[in-house]
């Protein structure tokens, strides 16, 4: 059976080991795209001498040029430069905007029909940039955000509690940045809400350590940020999206009046398959989450002005 074809822009960590694990997941045929001479050509080589040992079916191929890429259905896009120690996401602002248009610009052009999942930093600035330079459908055009905030949110709670990761749901929603919104109350360990297995104290530290949780990678590392969990996250969405499963996960979508936003990319559960976003379920949620929310979308806004529509 043939497998689709998911192109992955930026063979850096997080585009090679997205790649990786797409690949070694049997998820698709995977387009290796990068600038720079050899490094996603030497990547998808080396990935493809594992297919004997892990037996996936599909096939990773490297490339400068986007003509490989025609006809993917979904593309991911990690291109773009990383933090480094001391920097905010935002600190990468003007650089990673010219190379996001440049992207987008040549992806749309192989593939017109394809969803969109921007990864690149600062990720709801970029996922809105992409979308607008992509002239697509806002339902086509995604980021990864929510699903890694959620993620390094589990496993501080799965720590915190000495419970299982795998009893573990839990929930960060807003921009993928110093104002992510952590929510306790939506969050459980099996099945329990949060607030009522850690007193207020551990669960302000649980929030902490997730808020913080990149850039506490990005100073270990000295060199570079997190891929592995971005990495992951990004290729669960793509799973979703390829398998049209309807999943509702935590992803960076374009706002119509939800939450009392508008206009606005930011991370909400979102229902993902084929097309992209399915739907936008809006949770109920308290007074203050909701202007923690809408104060987390207004900085995003704020960089999207500058930008964006200044740009
Ligand atoms: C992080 C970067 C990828 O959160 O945004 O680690």
């Amino acid at each position: 059976m043939a497998l689709p074809k998911v192109t992955v822009v930026g063979a850096g960590q997080v585009g090679a080991t997205a790649a990786f694990l797409m690949a070694v997941k049997g998820l698709a045929d995977v387009v290796l795209v990068d600038v720079a001479a050899g490094i996603p050509q030497g990547k998808a080589l080396d990935m493809m001498h594992s297919r004997s040992v892990e037996r996936f079916a599909g096939t990773v191929v490297g490339t400068n040029e986007y003509e490989l890429t025609a006809g993917s259905e979904v593309v991911v896009i990690t291109a773009g430069l990383p933090r480094k120690p001391g920097m905010t996401r935002d600190d990468l602002l003007a650089a990673n905007a010219s190379i996001v248009r440049s992207v987008v610009t040549q992806l749309v052009q192989y593939s017109p029909d394809a969803v969109i999942v921007c990864v690149t930093n600062p990720l709801d600035v970029m996922t809105y940039l992409a979308w607008k330079v992509s002239g697509l459908p806002a339902a086509r055009v995604l980021g990864m955000g929510g699903v890694l905030d959620s993620a390094r949110f589990a496993y501080f709670i799965a720590e915190a509690t000495g419970e299982p990761i795998a009893d573990i749901e839990a929930l960060v929603i807003g921009a993928h940045g110093d104002a992510m919104v952590p929510l306790p109350r939506l969050s459980t360990v099996a099945g329990r809400p949060l607030p009522e297995v850690l007193d207020e104290a551990a669960v302000a530290e649980v929030v902490r350590r997730t808020v913080f949780g990149g850039a506490e990678v990005v100073s270990l590392l000295g060199s570079g940020s997190a891929f592995y969990a971005p990495a992951a996250s990004v290729t669960a969405m793509v799973e979703a999206i390829l398998h049209d499963s309807g999943a509702v996960m935590p992803s960076c979508v374009y706002l119509e009046g939800q939450y009392g936003l508008d206009d606005v990319y930011v991370s909400v559960p979102a229902s993902l398959g084929r097309g992209g976003v399915r739907d936008v379920p809006e949770y109920g949620l308290t007074e203050d989450e909701l202007a923690d929310v809408q104060r987390s979308a207004r900085g995003v806004s704020e960089s999207v002005a500058v930008v964006v529509q200044g740009g």
